[in-house]
């Protein structure tokens, strides 16, 4: 843990699907290879609705389903591989070996929705992103991560 380098840490209230979109698309700007995006939130909070978002500003323009039976989907984006996981039937530790999830993590950027599933796995340098949900559409966003994204997505948004 590098408990002692500068954290990005930034509460935002997303007012509506626009806003959190309008998040999705700085998070996929900056997305490169060996990031990780650990999703946090109820059931749903929006975890999979942002990541749409990402996908889509990333030019995806297909179908983009919830992986909550198939554990993971992979994306072959003009710039990037992106892995969407929802971990959340994953049980034990082990069936992530199944899945080739460390191999995943360092080929393309991982958005990984139940990403505690994972355990010791998730990398320190994770961008953790949580989603509460308000009313309507209306959901706060608490996100703690490397500085590199302090630029990135501003306080103010
Ligand atoms: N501001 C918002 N951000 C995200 N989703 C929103 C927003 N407003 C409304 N929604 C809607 O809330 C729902 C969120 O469902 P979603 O499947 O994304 O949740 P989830 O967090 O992935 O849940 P699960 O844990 O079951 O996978 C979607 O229907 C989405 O359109
Ligand atoms: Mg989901």
């Amino acid at each position: 843990m590098t408990t002692d380098s500068p954290r990005f840490i930034a509460r935002l209230h997303l007012e509506s699907l626009d806003d959190t979109a309008a998040l999705g698309a700085r998070i996929a700007a900056a997305l490169v290879r060996g990031d990780v995006v650990a999703l946090r939130g109820d059931l749903g909070a929006g975890k999979t609705a942002l990541v749409r978002t990402i996908l889509q500003a990333l030019g995806i323009s297909g179908p983009i389903p919830s992986p909550t039976f198939t554990l993971v989907q992979s994306y072959e984006t003009p710039r990037l591989l992106v892995h969407h996981f929802d971990l959340y039937r994953i049980e034990d530790e082990s069936e992530l070996d199944e899945l080739g999830f460390d191999d995943s993590l360092s080929e393309g950027a991982a958005l990984i929705e139940w990403p505690d599933r994972a355990g010791s796995r998730l990398p320190d340098e994770a961008l953790h992103l949580t989603l509460t949900l308000l009313s309507g559409e209306a959901r706060l966003a608490t996100l703690e991560g490397p500085v590199r994204w302090a630029t990135i997505i501003p306080k103010d948004f």
